[in-house]
């Protein structure tokens, strides 16, 4: 048998990863983030600052956490390690990010798990009812065991491996997944709806709003405050800075295109984005106004239900459309995070002298993670509940036990590694390490003169303030 014991389960090729990294990439980010701060921000003046923003960040961080996965065929604690011995407390770091994203990311998958069988037996009218979201999510049974039925389709992905798990269902979900979003987008644009008042509002008027760019009292201070937004959407929508796509990245063959990957992946999450942006705001817009955009976080679960009551008979067919989407893009999302915590436990316990952990197998690595999951999933999905409590954040919102887990692993620690590992690949390895393996085994990385400047230069700049303004500090 030629077939080593030990040979990794790797992405079949090209297009399984970039659809499981895409997978990743977008989920509730592009879903409700996104068009939640296009129209907070300014509509395309926010569309205009995320492009750029992308191109320029996300290609650095993107391109450096694939590059780290692939050359040292590692996930996060022990890629470092192999980078220079001495940075093993930044995988450290990195590794954190997911162990704390997965305590809660099922429980909002439970979430659109209930509106999607909500809608499926037909109770949206309940379900556009003042009082609705706060009374499920406080319930604790409820929230429970939908949390843990989205864990457990989770963990079921990812106890079936790279190629049979992770990629085939990536290959299957993700085109589904796009056309139901154009679907609904075009939707969208076709409303029309006449208030009280006898105002008609359209949705290409929606459109409009959410495409051009508001430069109405513009102020530096506002501008700033814009670009810092996009930047913290950039880094959770690509899932960059957390480990994940490292683990993902050593999972790439080397006959792999490294660059053509990281374009296609940013195009894939932008276009998801924009077209998410182009089904909610005109919709939100048609029926509720201007006002009913500020409706922030309880957009996907509050607003967008009133919404799809307001559609009639047909508001139905596409609230199911638009869950199911969400429960896959979050599904997909979920499980990269699991996977890459199950990566470092494998790596990890194969270093450590106890036999009885360097002879678990990744199958029971997953059984045993998923339990504890399970365990911390309950805890936090009664957040609402038995264990409620609300805790001023530095950005002056206040949170309870989602938002604050939130609130540690995606504004303070993302940026945190991102000055790191820009110090660690800009100044201590040189971005030529990088470059070197975008460039394997003959391909030509159109970006390298760029990524060397924004890694040395810009992007330790940038988020060192964005580490600072987490802070509260100014
Ligand atoms: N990138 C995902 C999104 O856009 C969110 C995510 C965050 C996924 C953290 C995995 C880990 O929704």
């Amino acid at each position: 048998m030629s077939v080593h014991k030990n040979e990794k389960d790797n992405f079949s090729g090209q297009l399984g990863f970039v659809l499981a990294a895409a997978g990743s990439a977008v989920g509730v980010g592009n879903l409700w983030r996104f068009p939640y701060f296009a129209a907070k921000d300014g509509g395309g003046l926010f569309l205009l600052i995320y492009f750029f923003l992308v191109i320029v960040f996300g290609t650095v961080l993107l391109a450096s956490d694939i590059a780290i996965g692939r050359r040292t065929g590692k996930s996060s604690i022990f890629a470092y390690t192999a980078i220079a011995p001495r940075w093993k407390f930044l995988g450290i770091v990195t590794f954190m990010v997911p162990v704390i994203i997965m305590c809660y990311y099922s429980v909002i998958g439970g979430w659109i798990l209930k509106y999607t069988a909500v809608y499926l037996t037909g109770g949206g009218s309940a379900a556009a009812g003042d009082g609705y979201f706060i009374s499920f999510i406080s319930s604790n049974i409820e929230t429970v065991v939908f949390a843990l039925v989205f864990l457990f389709l989770t963990s079921f992905i990812v106890f079936s491996g790279i190629k049979k798990g992770i990629e085939r269902y990536s290959k299957i979900l993700m085109p589904i997944l796009l056309l139901l979003i154009i679907f609904i987008a075009s939707f969208s644009l076709t409303l029309s709806y006449t208030d009280s008042s006898g105002a008609t509002r359209t949705g290409i008027d929606g459109l409009k709003i959410y495409l051009t760019p508001d430069f109405s009292g513009l102020t530096f201070e506002r501008f700033l405050q814009i670009s810092l937004d996009a930047m913290g959407q950039v880094f959770f929508s690509l899932s960059v800075s957390m480990g994940i796509m490292i683990t993902y990245g050593s999972y790439v063959k080397k006959n792999v295109n490294l660059n053509k990957s990281v374009y296609h992946i940013q195009f894939f999450d932008t276009v998801v984005a924009l077209l998410a942006g182009s089904m909610i705001i005109p919709a939100i817009y048609v029926f509720c106004g201007l006002d009913g955009m500020n409706a922030g976080p309880g957009l996907m679960f509050i607003s967008l239900p009133k919404v799809f009551e307001a559609m009639g008979a047909f508001g139905s067919v596409i609230a199911i459309v638009f869950f199911v989407s969400a429960a896959f893009a979050a599904l997909t999302s979920c499980v990269s995070v699991l996977e890459s915590i199950v990566a470092n436990f494998l790596d990890l316990f194969k270093n450590v002298k106890l036999q009885f952990l360097r002879n678990l197998s990744r199958k029971k690595i997953v059984l045993i993670t998923s339990f504890i999951y399970a365990a911390a999933t309950v805890t936090v999905a009664l957040g609402y509940s038995v264990f409620y409590f609300e805790l001023e954040l530095p950005n002056g919102s206040k949170g309870q036990l989602i938002d604050v887990l939130d609130y540690i692993s995606n504004n303070f620690m993302m940026p945190f590694i991102s000055v790191l590992s820009c110090i660690l690949i800009g100044w201590i390895i040189r971005p030529k390490w990088i470059i070197e393996e975008m460039e394997y085994p003959g391909y030509r990385c159109h970006f390298a003169r760029m990524y060397t400047v924004v890694i040395r230069y810009i992007a330790p700049v940038v988020m060192l303030i964005l580490f600072v303004q987490s802070t509260g500090i100014v």
